[in-house]
């Protein structure tokens, strides 16, 4: 569904994990992108219904974007760029707080 533009679609720049596949990522992408780039489901679920859900605005205002990344949850994956041996999880539910 999501495609580079042709002026951008050279090869990956480095890999980094979403949930323990590994994707190609370039220098630049945010998280977000990536995932929308994989393609393969939904971003997260819904912590009151567990609808899947997608990023929306990718620019930080509406929160559609919630993804655990390098252990630290909910943090809006369009607003992190991606680094190379980042390990990104989607959400399902409600996200584990820390003791
Ligand atoms: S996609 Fe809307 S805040 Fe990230």
């Amino acid at each position: 569904m999501f495609q580079r533009l042709p002026d951008t679609a050279t090869a990956a720049d480095f890999t980094v994990e979403v949930d323990g596949t590994t994707c190609a990522a370039r220098a630049g992408d945010t998280v977000a992108a990536v995932l929308l780039m994989a393609g393969d489901g939904p971003m997260r679920r819904s912590v009151v219904s567990g609808a899947p859900r997608a990023a929306y605005c990718m620019m930080g205002v509406c929160f559609e974007c919630l993804v655990e990344v390098d252990g630290l949850p909910s943090q809006q994956g369009c607003l992190v760029q991606v680094r190379p041996g980042m390990r990104i999880k989607r959400q399902n539910g409600r996200p584990e707080i820390a003791p």
